[in-house]
């Protein structure tokens, strides 16, 4: 039979576990996954550039090798914080009906975009990166992705959708993540957070919806 010591050895490697698992979740979901978000993004803007200076900038990599490591760098972090966020989903609650604190709405809205981006990137990933490489060869070309972001309809509305979910979910998890992490403490400094984080919201937004119409543009020619 266990003893007291031994049960509240365990109990307490438990919670250490838990609380490493918490942070590794919480860390990847900004290192690297946010800052490459934003990165992809930006190159995404080169649309406005034309084709050459688009696939330039987001399809073509120097080596095969740089490919590679994009694809551990990202998409491992990506799977791992995704198994960490449907255990926040799974194990928390929404209560918006009982307290209707602004506080609350973001956090109800921080778990219905990790949904939203959940499927977003399931459908990007296969659509963007995996199904041309597996029956064209190769990536998807600047004329295909722009003409059908113009001339189907459901193509633009789950890109404008998808984005907008990534926007606030990354834009409002980095003012969560510095209330985490201990980088802003104090009320008056919670209070402030707003500032920043809406106006990244607009940015990031601003960004994706940009690219967006820079391929909607071009899909017309
Ligand atoms: C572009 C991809 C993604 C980025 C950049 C991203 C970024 C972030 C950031 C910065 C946070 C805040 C972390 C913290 O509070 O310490 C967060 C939270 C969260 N993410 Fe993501 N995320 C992405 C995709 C996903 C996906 C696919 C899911 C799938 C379920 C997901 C689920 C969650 C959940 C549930 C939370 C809230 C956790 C909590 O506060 O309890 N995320 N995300």
């Amino acid at each position: 039979m266990a003893t007291l010591a031994q049960a509240r050895t365990r109990t307490e490697t438990a919670r250490a576990s838990g609380f490493l698992r918490s942070r590794l979740g919480s860390f990847l979901a900004v290192f690297p996954l946010a800052v490459w978000t934003v990165n992809h993004l930006w190159n995404n803007l080169a649309a406005f550039r034309g084709a050459s200076e688009w696939e330039a900038a987001v399809t073509q990599y120097p080596h095969p090798i740089a490919q590679l490591a994009t694809a551990v760098v990202v998409l491992l972090p990506l799977v791992l914080h995704s198994v960490w966020g449907i255990g926040r989903l799974l194990t928390s609650r929404p209560n918006n009906v009982k307290y209707t604190y602004y506080g609350n709405l973001k956090y109800m809205l921080q778990r219905l975009t990790a949904v939203g981006v959940l499927l977003f990137l399931g459908a990007h990933l296969w659509l963007a990166m995996l199904q041309p490489r597996f029956t064209q060869g190769g990536p998807e070309p600047f004329s295909d992705i722009a003409h059908e972001m113009h001339f189907h309809l459901p193509t633009l509305v789950v890109y404008l959708l998808g984005t907008l979910g990534v926007a606030y979910h990354l834009a409002n998890g980095l003012g969560s993540f510095a209330m985490g992490w201990g980088v802003v403490t104090s009320q008056r400094a919670l209070n402030k957070l707003d500032w920043i984080v809406i106006p990244l919201f607009l940015i990031l937004l601003a960004m994706a919806w940009g690219a967006i119409y820079a391929l909607y543009r071009a899909g017309a020619a």
